[in-house]
Parts: C-alpha cells; sequence; structure tokens
C-alpha cells in the first residue's frame, strides 16, 4: 500500500456466482452504476469467477473497479489441468489475488501450496489478499494460535520491500456465509494480534503498508461498527457482494467513515 493509496479496501469475492455470463454483466454493471466515477478513499476489487474476467474487463474500463482473482497456481505454466497463472489473469486485468481462502483450505489447499502462491503474486507485483481465520472459536483462545500459524507460514520468506503489495484478510470461518459476524470487539482484538506477528516478523513500519481486512457476513448493517469500533482497513464480502445495492452501499458507508475520520 503507498502513501496515495486509499484509505480503505472493499472486496467482492463473487465465489461460483452467478451462474450465467448475462447475469454476470448484469451485476458488474449495477455495480458500476452504484460506485459512480468519482475519485474516492475506498478501493474496489470485484473478484468474479475467472472465466468472466475477459468480459468484466472490457465493462470495467474506468479503474474506478478493480478485478481480482479467486484463486492461482504458484507456477508460470506447464502440465496443471484446471489451473490459471498469474500472468495469465494479469492479462485479463486482474491486480488482486485471493489467496489461502477457506473454502480453498477445505478444499485441501495446503500451508505450502498457500506460501508458494504468496512469493509468486508478490514477486509478480500483484496485490496478495492473503486469508486467515480459525474454524471455531474456544474458551482458551487457541484460536490466536490457529492465525499465528497461517500467517507465519504463508508469510515466510516474504521480503519486506514486498510488503506494500501484502493485504490480510482476518476472516473467522464460522462467520462466513453464516449471517453470524465477528463482534467489532473481536475483530479489533484478532486486527491487533496481527499487527504484532507483522511488527515481530517486518518491524513497526509494515503496520502502514499493509491493510487488515475483516471478512465474514459483513453487510451494510454491520459495516460501520466493523470500520469505527473494529478499526480494520476494509472488508472482504461474499454473499452481500453479490447483491449491488448492499455492496455499493457497503463501498458508500466506507467513505462516509473516512470522510468523518480524516487521519
Ligand atoms: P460472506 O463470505 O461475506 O458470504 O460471509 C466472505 C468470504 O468468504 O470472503
Amino acid at each position: 500500500m503507498s502513501n496515495t493509496a486509499p484509505k480503505l479496501l472493499v472486496m467482492g469475492n463473487w465465489k461460483m456466482n452467478p451462474p450465467t455470463i448475462g447475469s454476470a454483466k448484469e451485476l458488474m454493471l449495477d455495480i458500476r452504476k452504484g460506485i459512480g466515477r468519482h475519485k474516492s478513499e475506498v478501493e474496489v476489487v470485484v473478484a468474479p469467477p475467472t472465466v468472466y474476467l475477459p468480459e468484466m474487463e472490457r465493462i470495467t474500463p474506468s479503474q474506478r473497479i478493480l478485478l481480482g482473482a479467486q484463486d492461482v497456481h504458484s507456477e508460470k505454466s506447464g502440465p496443471h489441468t484446471g489451473e490459471v497463472s498469474l500472468s495469465m489473469l494479469e492479462s485479463v486485468g486482474v491486480s488482486h489475488i485471493i489467496i489461502g481462502h477457506s473454502e480453498r483450505r477445505a478444499a485441501g489447499e495446503t500451508d505450502l501450496e498457500i506460501y508458494k502462491n504468496v512469493q509468486t503474486v508478490l514477486k509478480g507485483k500483484a496485490v496478495a489478499v492473503v486469508c486467515v481465520g480459525e474454524t471455531h472459536r474456544d474458551a482458551h483462545g487457541n484460536y490466536f494460535g490457529v492465525v499465528e500459524a497461517q500467517l507465519r507460514a504463508a508469510l515466510r520468506d516474504v521480503k519486506p520491500m514486498w510488503l506494500k503489495y501484502l493485504t490480510i484478510a482476518y476472516e473467522p470461518v464460522w462467520a462466513i456465509g453464516t449471517g453470524e459476524t465477528a463482534t467489532p470487539e473481536d475483530a479489533h482484538e484478532m486486527r491487533l494480534f496481527i499487527q504484532k506477528i507483522l511488527m515481530d516478523r517486518f518491524g513497526r513500519s509494515a503496520l502502514k503498508k499493509v491493510r487488515i481486512l475483516y471478512g465474514g457476513s459483513v453487510k451494510p448493517q454491520n459495516a460501520e461498527a466493523l470500520l469505527q469500533e473494529g478499526e480494520v482497513d476494509g472488508f472482504l464480502i461474499g454473499g452481500a457482494s453479490l447483491k449491488a445495492k448492499d455492496f455499493t452501499e457497503i463501498v458508500k458507508i466506507g467513505e462516509r467513515y473516512v470522510k468523518n475520520n480524516p487521519s
């Protein structure tokens, strides 16, 4: 994140939705209309299914909406059936890559693959949105250990000069798609914990460079409190990113928040 970068990042992860290119176009055009073209302190990224990317690039020419990918393969090319490389994604306009989403981890993605993907994306100077989060919470606070282990594995060998391309998304798995959200206090506590790990690993200057997002049932109703009390730097949004009205409302809540809290 450079000094001139917008304050917040709001990223939609469409996952395996919507069902056709026609409906994807409609959704993107509605989002485009809702967001407008004005300069903003909220960077907006949408990660549609890979197959829709070229058409999404065509209908989002202004750079007000940036394009993301939901995953990447760490190799440049070769015998990897069904996979896509960073250069393929970049060639259709992708600038932000989600890495290690809990649904990919649940499908068998390992810490080693996540590590390799982080290396590939950061070396390639694309933005890596690295997802971490516990599957459940226990009374003893073991979930901090889970998040720490995920982060340390993903960030091994990351060079300080790459940090401006790194974003962390804290996504407690129990809050994803469930309607249950972490409280702003939970999000804030985990933000501080992630910052401590970044500081241990890279020094204090890392805190200015790396955004920490929250994800897990973010909606217009809870976005403001998560910004205000959770002090997160934005959101990774699943379900609500499929509703143009909700997604654009969350972006507007972010814009209002930045306006009312100039730092
Ligand atoms: P959700 O998904 O907003 O539907 O909970 C978040 C995510 O999986 O990134």
